[in-house]
């Protein structure tokens, strides 16, 4: 279906990203209005409730959620009065100005302080009541974003549940969602289950365009996007738990049929370093070997992967295969690169933005009209038969002039397989990425051509 302009119809699905700021390199929140109005940005989900931000943000028309943050859930759940006063302070006070949409009662709390499991629906609770009392309740939707390790038995979607450990607190709080008429908000991240699976996880199912796809073999449904199967999933966890299982109904966002609104609040894709959860490398030289590509997060991956989600929503294609009504409200992880996430400056957590902290664009993407960027597929390999000099002589040129050379170093990363071939390809390919693809990147007097198939030497 053909959507022309989408911003004044009611019943499309939207788009908005995530403004973290866990960086000190960051622009005056001043500055960042006019980068989000040029870039046509309508929504924006920040992790706290600073006034410096919400006041910028204020008669913009950008619809903002706010946050509790997790170290504040405690006296959410147990002190009324605490609530009263923190909506006052950060949602009352600059509504309708600020045009505050929503209240994320902490942020993926399963995973990162388990330990406030059992106060979450309280402390939700609490927000709700509050804006009520201000006389806020419909404008301003109370939930909880929710990361995607909180459903279990994913693979094939039709089997999934929620984990046993938060079937209670699930159950309450998606109770809560459709009484208030809100959503349940989760953090879907293909970049992650590719990262930590590439063999299982092909880079192409996490980007989107996978072929033939994968077959759920209780459904026959065929997925070519992980994505769609993470958003199916979620679907049948909550059917699973909500138990009106074999009914027949509409999913999604708008859905009236005693099923819960979802909201996609985080996904993204990073464009540098390695990935590191809990400290540990995953993926990583080992994958070099069996033809995975020893590095995701790259510039044109993760050009790829936002401008697949961008064009999925404006493109109208926002259905699953479970559920081909579905609308699709997504925010894209993240705003800004943020230099002070993860554990090091070569951790890929702190490059998910869509934005330097320079304002610039670390890749070409087009929130207001999707569509036409999205990356042709190819990469640049090295031309063996010039011989090693020749390579040696393009890869120098190549490493000096832009491409990430650090990987195939001595003991990093991609070092291994150590050959010339190897070590150019992965030169001539980075050099060429960061060109954004363009005509004669990839030739360095001929040692170097476009391939249109992933090689198994990068
Ligand atoms: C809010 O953000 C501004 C601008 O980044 C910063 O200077 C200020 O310290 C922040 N306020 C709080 C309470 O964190
Ligand atoms: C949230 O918790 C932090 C850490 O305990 C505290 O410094 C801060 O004042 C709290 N914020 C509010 C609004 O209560
Ligand atoms: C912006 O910052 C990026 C990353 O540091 C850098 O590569 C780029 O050259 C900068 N652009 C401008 C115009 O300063």
């Amino acid at each position: 279906m053909f959507r022309p302009v989408i911003y004044a119809d009611a019943d499309a699905s939207e788009l908005g990203v995530s403004y973290g700021r866990v960086a000190n390199d960051l622009p005056d929140p001043k500055s960042v209005v006019p980068l989000l109005k040029q870039n046509g940005i309508t929504m924006v989900r920040i992790y706290d409730a600073n006034s410096t931000v919400l006041n910028a943000l204020a008669n913009t028309g950008i619809k903002v959620t706010v946050m509790v943050p997790n170290e504040n859930l405690t006296a959410a759940a147990t002190n009324p009065s605490y609530v009263q006063q923190w909506v006052r302070d950060n949602v009352k006070a600059y509504y309708p100005a600020t045009l505050i949409n929503g209240v994320a009662v902490g942020n993926e709390v399963f995973d990162s302080r388990p330990d406030l499991t059992q106060q979450l629906v309280r402390a939700m609770t609490n927000v709700q009541a509050a804006l009520a009392k201000l006389g806020l309740a419909d404008a301003v939707k109370v939930t909880s974003p929710v990361g995607f390790s909180a459903v279990t038995n994913s693979s094939p979607p039709s089997s999934a549940r929620f984990r046993d450990d938060i079937q209670s607190v699930m159950t309450r709080m998606i109770q809560f969602l459709q009484q208030t008429g809100s959503y349940l908000a989760m953090n879907p991240y293909p970049f992650f289950a590719h990262a930590e699976d590439p063999q299982s996880i092909p880079l192409d199912y996490a980007l989107g365009n996978y072929e033939p796809g994968v077959v759920d073999k209780n459904t026959g449904l065929v997925y070519h996007s992980i994505l769609d199967a993470m958003m199916d999933a979620t679907y049948y966890a909550v059917e699973n738990l909500m138990g009106q299982p074999g009914k027949k109904r509409t999913m999604g966002a708008g859905s009236n049929n005693g099923h819960v609104e979802t909201r996609w609040t985080e996904t993204g894709w990073s464009s540098g370093g390695e990935v590191r959860r809990g400290g540990k490398p995953r993926g990583g030289r080992s994958s070099v070997a069996t033809g995975v590509q020893c590095q995701p997060a790259t510039v044109a991956n993760a050009r790829a992967y936002t401008n697949y989600v961008i064009n999925r929503v404006r493109s109208g294609k926002t259905g699953t295969p479970r559920c081909p009504d579905a609308q699709m409200d997504v925010y894209i992880f993240a705003l800004f690169n943020e230099n002070q996430k993860g554990v090091d400056s070569d951790d890929a957590e702190r490059y998910f933005g869509l934005f330097h902290p320079n304002k610039t664009k670390v890749y070409e993407f087009d929130f207001i009209h999707g569509g036409a960027s999205q990356t042709p597929k190819t990469w640049c390999v090295a031309n063996a038969a010039v011989g090693d000099d020749r390579l040696q002589a393009a890869m120098d040129y190549a490493c000096g002039n832009g491409a990430d050379c650090g990987a195939i170093q001595p003991g990093e990363r991609c070092f291994e397989p150590n050959t010339k071939d190897a070590h150019a390809s992965h030169a001539f390919n980075s050099y060429y990425q960061r060109k954004f693809h363009a005509i004669g990147a990839c030739d360095f007097a001929g040692a170097a051509s476009v391939v249109y198939q992933q090689p198994s030497k990068l």
